[in-house]
């Protein structure tokens, strides 16, 4: 437990030595806010919603979305739930506690195996599985002892937000109604909780990546995460009761490339802790399901560029290329193109 950064890191003067990152994996040089990053309104006429959001994940993979449909309340009172949480004395939060990121709902530090780290990021996370609710909320922290019943609602409002969302995609892409369904039915949370740091030139929040999974929702309190679009490291705006809705693998994948995903990592500052409550859909990653690029988006003039794969394989995949040491070679997606 005395590894949580939230432990042990408030008053501290100078940046602990492993946590000081090499000079090219810290933040360097990057554009405060991109402008250019689409703030979308899901309540707008649907046919420009549709182009917005299609254009918005040819370019950056990412954009922002507001009137969602989760209202407003529920996001705020997801923000004080989880700054209590992260408040709670540390033996609160014992029964979820793991030394490192496994199955399950647990409480780490730093990336996916803080021993085998060299240098580690300033961040702990709380991540768990959502849906089916009966089936996870039971290993969900018991503390606040709101936890269940709020999370629970959220969950759900998101799901149906992101369907929708996905419903959207589906229709500027030609695809069906409901074409994703199949492949977005898992639902998981991270919450990341990135205490204030006395030095954010040294150490990072969380390194560049791109999410596996299908599509990702985040809401957060503060500036902190960013976007590299042609090299380039660009800030996103933290828009109080927006969701930044970014694009994983799967699809850039599915879409056979016409849409691309968003690398991303999170940035540090020194003034207020940064919490970002950040939820993932995409296939279940315990299931061989098979994602392909779609069948309607490959003809003659647009030939496959991805492999057909099992799910379940590619995510052991993508685990083992993230654990290998910094700087890697390619991207974990380079043994799925044609
Ligand atoms: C993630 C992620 C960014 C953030 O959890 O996958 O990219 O701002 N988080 O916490
Ligand atoms: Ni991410």
């Amino acid at each position: 437990m005395a590894l949580l950064v939230s432990t042990w890191s408030n008053g501290v003067q100078s940046v602990p030595q492993d946590y000081v990152m090499p000079p090219e994996r810290r933040a360097g040089e990057f554009i405060k806010v991109c402008n250019e990053i689409p703030v979308i309104n899901l309540q707008g006429d649907r046919s420009e919603v549709v182009q917005q959001i299609i254009n918005a994940c040819k370019e950056f993979g990412l954009f922002q979305v507001i009137n969602h449909g989760v209202s407003d309340k529920m996001m705020a009172d997801m923000r004080v739930l989880y700054e209590e949480f992260f408040n709670l004395p540390v033996e609160e939060k014992l029964g979820v506690y793991s030394e490192k990121f496994g199955k399950g709902c647990t409480l780490y530090t730093s990336g996916l195996n803080y021993a085998k780290e060299d240098v580690h990021y300033w961040k702990d996370t709380l991540k768990h599985g959502c849906h089916p609710l009966e089936e996870h909320a039971p290993s969900w922290p018991d503390k606040p002892a709101r936890y269940r019943d709020e999370v629970g609602r959220y969950a759900a409002e998101v799901r149906k937000m992101g369907f929708n969302i996905l419903d959207l995609i589906a229709e500027g892409l030609g695809l069906s109604k409901g074409y994703f369904n199949e492949v977005s039915q898992d639902q998981s949370m991270a919450v990341n909780h990135y205490p204030p740091c006395p030095d954010p030139s040294l150490a990072m929040g969380i390194g560049g990546h791109t999410d596996p999974n299908l599509i990702t929702f985040l809401q957060q309190d503060q500036y902190g995460l960013q976007i590299q679009k042609d090299g380039v490291w660009m800030g996103i705006d933290p828009i109080p009761n927006a969701f930044v809705v970014n694009l994983g693998y799967q699809l850039q994948i599915i879409s056979n490339g016409k849409l691309k995903s968003a690398e991303h990592r999170g940035v540090l500052n020194s003034i207020a802790a940064r919490t970002s409550i950040v939820t993932f859909m995409g296939p279940n990653s315990n299931l061989p399901i098979v994602v392909e690029p779609a069948k309607e988006l490959v003809s003659s003039s647009s030939p496959q560029i991805f492999k057909s794969f099992k799910y379940n394989e590619f995510i052991a995949n993508y685990l083992d290329f993230i654990r290998k040491p910094i700087p890697r070679n390619g991207t974990a997606l380079d043994s799925y193109r044609v």
